[in-house]
């Protein structure tokens, strides 16, 4: 598949290595497409350009910029011709605080902001670490992916079994709101409660 990544930097360049060696074409859209792409960028089946070229020749879109860049990245790089835009990102704020909850989400704005997008969250629960690696010995972390479009949460889940996740579709969009809660907990336990990144969720069965 041919894959866009807007956000091309610790977890757009780890999904991308992660999705170009499992055999999908990455295209990395740059804030500056002249500049030397950073070495972690430059590997097997992947390119740089402007983020608008990035989505115009790709399939899907991987959204993974920083939270309060994340508005002006997706003008840039629309309009995005009801592909689907998987939705890395998390609306923290300072202390780590959640900017939406409980009755809307950064996925739901995302998707106002993207009205020509079919958005799914999915690569927000965990962290980089384990997007370059899922596998424990207990088992492959979990990954869940939502949206309002079941074929382009289908192309989420897929993507994330790609890179060895434990992957499932979690419903509809607007269960976000439970998602990025999700990624909160798993924040709070690897990087304030001093569990360390080295720390997945996972689902388990009996
Ligand atoms: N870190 C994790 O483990 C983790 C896990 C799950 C989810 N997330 C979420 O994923 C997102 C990215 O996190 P990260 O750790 O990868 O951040 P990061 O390393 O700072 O990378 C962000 C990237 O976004 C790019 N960017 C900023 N504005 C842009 C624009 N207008 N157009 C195109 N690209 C733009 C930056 O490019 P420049 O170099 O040009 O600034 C940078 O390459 C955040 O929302 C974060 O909450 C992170």
């Amino acid at each position: 598949m041919q894959i866009a990544i807007i956000g091309a930097g610790g977890v757009g360049g780890t999904l991308g290595r992660g999705l170009a060696a499992a055999g999908h074409e990455v295209f990395y859209g740059l804030r500056d497409p002249s500049a030397e792409a950073p070495a972690p960028l430059q590997h097997a089946r992947a390119r740089q350009g402007s983020s608008a070229d990035a989505v115009a020749a790709s399939e899907a879109v991987i959204l993974a910029t920083p939270w309060g860049a994340t508005e002006q990245a997706l003008r840039d790089a629309g309009p995005f011709g009801g592909r689907p835009l998987l939705d890395a990102t998390n609306p923290l704020g300072p202390g780590l605080t959640l900017t939406h909850g409980h009755t809307d989400s950064g996925a739901e704005q995302v998707q106002r902001w993207a009205p020509s997008a079919r958005v799914v969250k999915v690569f927000n629960t965990t962290g980089r670490e384990n997007m370059a690696d899922p596998r424990y010995p207990q088992g492959a972390a979990l990954m869940l992916a939502c949206g309002d479009d079941d074929a382009a949460v289908g192309v989420a889940v897929g993507l994330a079994a790609d890179l060895g996740f434990d992957a499932h579709a979690f419903g509809p969009l607007r269960n976000a709101r439970l998602l990025e809660p999700l990624a909160r907990v798993w924040i709070e336990l690897a990087l304030v409660r001093g569990q360390g990144r080295g720390i997945a969720l996972g689902l388990m069965r009996r």
